[in-house]
């Protein structure tokens, strides 16, 4: 589900940018308008007379027009550099901030969103939670190739490059839930990456906090069904990627899956996360997004699959 535009700006950054676009928009009219006026005027002005059997007369050069066709640009664009400056201050991070540990990694993936909360000990994909009002100094990398993490009603757009780390400041002042993409073609499944943020009051923050803190209460059940399905994630290869907190599976080339089923959507967006749609996930993943790394399951009993997906839909 889309949320707003970079029109409806929740941050400060975002509201910079947003009314820093309306600032150019203006002007860059203003010279359209004044080009297109003074054009039409000369052109029906000094239109092409059949009585004019001569020559106009020859003219080269005019120093008045040429330093007023320089000057009036250079001016335009000084002015433009001051809010410039100005929005640049309000999109990057200050000198002090960059002296702290980040309160948040955001990791690009081919094709999801890894986000660690390192102060915590949190990871988890796709949705993020940010405490309403506060700032969180955000580091973002790549995991493989180039992507670009954009929530425009956050502010600016931030690559997440390989062996490369870029920072900024992610805010929100209202509560709420924003939507955002993968900026940067990255392959095939490039239009789906979602980005769910979820900005909630600190109180709720920070219950959603110390609930992703520790691992799921399922994570090892006593649930006969639910004990045979965390049985299947271990005994599969699924323990070879994903890693669930309190089972001693820890991989982290796939989501982390420790807190999955209170995850609203599969597979960074595509589908909504219910027990029929993970089913049909686990059985062929390329069923619903082509592509992707995570291998198909075929072997896997009717009886099994069930139980695997009542576990992870269990993980909350
Ligand atoms: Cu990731 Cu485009």
């Amino acid at each position: 589900m889309p949320s707003g535009t970079m029109f409806d700006p929740v941050s400060p950054a975002g509201k910079a940018l947003s009314d820093f676009f309306w600032v150019v928009l203006a002007i860059g009219l203003g010279v359209v308008i004044l080009v297109s006026v003074l054009t039409t005027y000369a052109a029906f002005k000094y239109r092409r007379r059949d009585n004019l059997k001569t020559e106009p007369r020859q003219i080269s050069g005019n120093f008045r027009l040429e330093v007023l066709w320089t000057a009036s640009p250079l001016v335009l664009l000084t002015i433009l550099f001051i809010p410039t400056l100005l929005v640049m201050g309000a999109t990057d991070p200050t000198p002090q901030d960059k002296d702290l540990q980040p309160d948040l990694e955001i990791i690009g993936h081919r094709w999801w969103w890894e986000f660690r909360y390192p102060k915590e000990g949190i990871v988890t994909a796709n949705e993020m939670y940010l405490p309403v009002g506060k700032k969180l100094y955000t580091r973002f990398t790549g995991g493989d190739v180039i992507h670009d993490f954009w929530v425009p009603q956050l502010g600016r757009k931030m690559d997440t490059i390989p062996g490369h780390n870029n920072f900024l400041m992610l805010q929100s002042d209202r509560q709420g839930y924003f939507s955002g993409v993968c900026a940067e073609f990255c392959g095939a499944q490039h239009a789906w990456m979602l980005i769910s943020v979820y900005v909630q009051p600190q109180q709720d923050y920070d219950t959603w906090i110390q609930k992703e803190k520790i691992p799921s209460p399922n994570a090892v059940p006593s649930d006969p069904i639910l004990a045979r399905g965390q049985q299947v994630f271990l005994n599969n290869t699924c323990v070879n990627c994903h890693a669930i907190a309190g089972t001693g599976a820890n991989a982290q080339v796939a989501p982390s899956l420790s807190h999955f089923g209170g995850r609203k959507t599969l597979g960074a967006g595509i589908v909504e996360n219910t027990p029929e749609n993970l089913k049909k996930w686990i059985r062929n993943p390329w069923d619903i997004k082509e592509s992707v790394n995570m291998p198909a399951y075929p072997q896997l009993s009717e009886d099994d699959l069930n139980a695997l997906v009542a576990y992870l839909e269990a993980l909350k």
